[in-house]
């Protein structure tokens, strides 16, 4: 499974990436406004500095809800960089663009999916990537996950090759379900990746293994 970091902050890009496991950043319109990128030079040239520290794909979310104006925003995106994934939103207009696109061989990520139909069209229009957002389900108590598994075995019936890609993933139960259900990828903060890390008896057992070491150093 895939691991990308759903961010804009580029410190933590580069502490993920330092860690040798990120595959990939997914960002959108909340996460940019969240580091006070706006107006189109400084959106584009945050997203020009995130494709310099990533080695995988890249989400870029158009903001335009127009069929024609997704393809020129999409198109001015995708031009930026070959990492760049442009993220689509679940709307008429984006599922016309998300076919579009995929004709001209232009990456996509299809977002703010919540049902198994939605899915189900996002692959029939050719996206690359499909976005379920998990902890926003959980959020008003529909399990995020038993989408995740729906999904897998839709994709799975028919050979379809959008990318199931489990977003709004909270924390390290979300990331092992989805690994368990086998989603191809994972985007989620840095906390939640760091998380994986984290068992007491991994702290106590270091800590007297440096106890010991340290005993016999000093007799
Ligand atoms: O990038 C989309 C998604 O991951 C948002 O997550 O935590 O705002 O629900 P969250």
């Amino acid at each position: 499974m895939k691991f990308f970091i759903d961010t804009a902050n580029l410190q933590q890009i580069k502490e993920a990436q330092d860690l040798g496991v990120l595959d990939g950043v997914t960002t959108n319109p909340s996460l940019m406004a969240k580091e006070g990128i706006s107006g189109d030079d400084n959106v584009i040239n945050h997203y020009k500095a995130i494709c310099g520290i990533v080695d995988g794909d890249v989400s870029a979310e158009v903001i335009s809800t127009k069929y024609e104006e997704m393809i020129t925003e999409g198109e001015r995106l995708a031009a930026l960089d070959s990492k760049i994934v442009v993220k689509v939103p679940m709307i008429k207009d984006g599922i016309k663009a998300i076919k579009y696109f995929s004709q001209k061989g232009i990456k996509t990520n299809c977002t703010l999916v919540f049902s198994a139909g939605q899915a189900l069209l996002a692959a029939k229009a050719g996206a690359t990537y499909v976005s379920p957002f998990i902890g926003r389900l959980d959020d008003i108590s529909v399990d995020g996950l038993g989408l995740i598994e729906e999904i897998r075995e839709i994709y799975d019936n028919y050979g379809f090759q959008t990318q199931i890609l489990a977003a709004s993933v909270r924390h390290s139960t979300h990331i092992l379900g989805c690994a368990k259900i086998g989603a191809d990828v994972m985007t989620g903060p840095l906390s939640a990746i760091l998380s994986l890390l984290k068992h007491p008896l991994t702290d106590s057992g270091l800590a007297q293994f440096l106890a010991d070491y340290e005993n016999v150093k000093q007799k």
